[in-house]
Formats: C-alpha cells, structure tokens, sequence
C-alpha cells in the first residue's frame, strides 16, 4: 500500500515535470518564500523549472522538459542548459541579470527568428559558446557578443547571410552552419581573425566562399553545388589542412591544374563527385578519398612526379572505389611511390 501511494506522488511530481511551467507559477513563489524562511539550507537562486545543484553552483539545468519559454536566468548563472524544449522565442531582458553567462545551450528548440529579440546576447560579454543548431532559425541572431568562441547554427533554415553578421568576432574559432538553405554567403567571414573550423555541409553553395578567413584549418563543403575549385585557392589559404569537397558536382574542368599540389594539406576528400582523372596531389598528402567519381585511368604521376628511392608519397589513405578503374590498372611502380598506403580500395 505504501509503495502504491508512493508511486502515484511520484507520478503527480513526473507529470508537473512534464508539464508547462508557467501554470506552476505560484509554487515558484512558494518556493523562493520557502528559501527565505531557510528551510532548504542549500537551495539557491533557481527557477523552479531548472535544477541548480549545489555540487556546481554556476551551472543551471533545463534541459528536455517541455519548456516554451526561457526562464529567468539568475546572476550567478554561468552555464545554462535549455536544450530539447519547445522554446520558439526569447524575449529580451531574459538574459540581463546573467551578465556572466559563458555558455547557452539551446539546440534542439524551435527557436523561430521574428521571435528572438534585437538584443537578447548583446550584453553577454563573457559568453564562449552558443549552440543554437536544430531550431528554425532564419536569420542569424543580431548583435551577437564578440566574445563567443564556438557559434553553432547548424540544421536551421537559414538562406541569407547578413554582410555584418559576424562583424567584429575575433575570437570565434569556430562556426557550423551546416544543414541550412545559404546559396551565397558573400564576403561575411572577414574579419574573423580566429576562425580555424567552418562547416557549411549540405547547403546549397554553387562557389565556394570568397574571403574566407586566413587561419581557416578546416572547411567543409560536402554536398553543396559546387562545379569548381578557383585557381590559385589552396595558395590563398596555407594553414588549411582538412578540406572535403565530397558529394559536390565537380567536373576536371573544374579544378585548374595543380590546383591541390599545396604541401600544406593533410586531408582531401573528392568523393562522390564528376571526376574522371585523379588531380595531382602533394606528397605531404596523407588521406585522399576519390571513391564514387568517374575516374578511367590511375596515374601515378598524380601522386609522384618522379619516382625515386627517397622521395615518395606521405599518402596513407586513398579510396578508388566505385570508379572504372580495376586494382589490374595499378602499375607496379606504385609501390615504391605510395608506400605508406595499406591498400587501395579499388
Ligand atoms: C534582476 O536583478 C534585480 C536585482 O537583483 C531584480 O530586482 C530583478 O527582478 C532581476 N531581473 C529579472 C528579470 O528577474
Ligand atoms: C607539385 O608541387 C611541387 C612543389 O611545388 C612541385 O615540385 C611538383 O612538380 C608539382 N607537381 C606537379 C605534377 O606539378
Ligand atoms: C624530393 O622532392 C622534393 C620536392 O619535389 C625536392 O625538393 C627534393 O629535393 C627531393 N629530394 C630528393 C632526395 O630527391
């Protein structure tokens, strides 16, 4: 009997849980009247929809429990966790008593742009991480803090960049916006000294970007509409090392000759594209991936200009498969050039 009854509190407790939290305003203030009588020693400053454990006392969670609206976010507050609710808006003034914040999680909302105000993270100074991907965003939220350091907008719906958007970000290092509907990104990305990761996968980019940001380290474009690479493009860039292209629609004519011979560039991923030809790549190369192309020939002068006892490729991952070659259309030269690759998958 004393578990039935037992069961069926926790039952009312797992309901209110899961249910909206405005409807439960009073016993919010029941609360905050409880914390003043002291009778919770270690309560502290906390919405009655979050949990703010003792055991971190700057961090506030509340997270995956129907919300659809921000609550408000004490003083103290650093980190705060509002991932998978149903919050569409924020209001501004929600965040300016956390003047602290270092981290807003929010992805997996339905965060819709007309509904986010003007200047909801303008006074965040401190703020480091944003992570608003999976929501409906539209547009990218304005006047971000220049503080940030990891911007996440990733699987929204955003198709227009603003050209200041991300003006003044110096410290952002890095940035998603994959899984969005951006055509043309223009020239947004100066300025941002720091960017070292930009993720663009699957929007719809016919060009890769112009002006992107000299320190960039790692940039994907995988499935976006892009036919070809501008010549010169790696030059441009010489700290960039991981650079996929995979699932575009690039052709041979597409790629200005030599145009990936950059000693620079660690990884390379031409998958599922037109090729019929394998570019010339660096020796510094270590992983190339051309599987799903329409490659007709191997040659190895691709890999090794001439091929001597000391100098060979640094390749160790190469992918050929699902083109018109055969593993018979591999000369046996390969062997002193591509020397550290296992086996071509063929
Ligand atoms: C912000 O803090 C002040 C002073 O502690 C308080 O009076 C006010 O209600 C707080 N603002 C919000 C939005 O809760
Ligand atoms: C690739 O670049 C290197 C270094 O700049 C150069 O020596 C080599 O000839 C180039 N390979 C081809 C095939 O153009
Ligand atoms: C190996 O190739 C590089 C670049 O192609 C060249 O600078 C270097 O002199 C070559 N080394 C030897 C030992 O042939």
């Amino acid at each position: 009997m004393r578990t039935v009854v037992l069961l069926l509190i926790m039952g009312i407790v797992d309901l209110s849980i899961g249910q909206r939290y405005s409807q439960f305003h009073w016993l919010s203030h029941l609360r905050a009247r409880r914390q003043h009588a002291g009778w919770q020693a270690e309560d502290v400053d906390c919405p009655l929809e979050c949990d703010c454990p003792s055991t971190f006392p700057t961090a506030m969670y509340c997270h995956s429990r129907n919300l659809q609206h921000v609550p408000y976010v004490p003083s103290h507050i650093k980190y705060v966790y509002l991932q998978r609710n149903q919050i569409t808006g924020i209001q501004d003034g929600v965040f300016n008593n956390a003047t602290n914040l270092v981290w807003v999680v929010l992805f997996h909302n339905q965060l819709n742009s007309d509904k986010i105000g003007k200047n909801v993270f303008s006074k965040l100074k401190n703020l480091d991480r944003l992570l608003l991907d999976h929501n409906e965003l539209t547009r990218v939220p304005p006047n971000l803090p220049k503080s940030i350091t990891d911007l996440r907008l990733g699987h929204n719906k955003i198709s227009k960049i603003l050209p200041n958007s991300f003006e003044g970000m110096a410290d952002l290092t890095t940035l998603q916006l994959q899984a969005n509907l951006i055509e043309d990104i223009g020239g947004v990305f100066k300025g941002l000294k720091s960017l070292t990761m930009l993720d663009m996968r699957k929007n719809k980019l016919r060009k890769i970007p112009d002006n992107l940001p000299e320190r960039l380290h790692q940039l994907y474009l995988e499935f976006n509409n892009i036919e070809s690479v501008p010549a010169g493009f790696l030059t441009m860039y010489p700290k960039l090392q991981f650079f996929r292209l995979a699932h575009n629609k690039l052709t041979d004519k597409g790629l200005p000759s030599g145009v990936f011979n950059i000693s620079t560039l660690v990884e390379l991923d031409l998958s599922f594209n037109k090729l019929e030809k394998i570019p010339v790549v660096s020796r510094n190369l270590e992983n190339l991936y051309l599987q799903a192309n329409k490659i007709k020939e191997f040659s190895l002068s691709s890999f090794c200009s001439t091929i001597d006892m000391t100098n060979f490729s640094k390749l160790r991952m190469l992918r050929l498969d699902a083109n018109e070659i055969s593993a018979r259309d591999i000369p046996a030269e390969a062997a002193y050039c591509l020397r550290r690759v296992a086996f071509i998958d063929v």
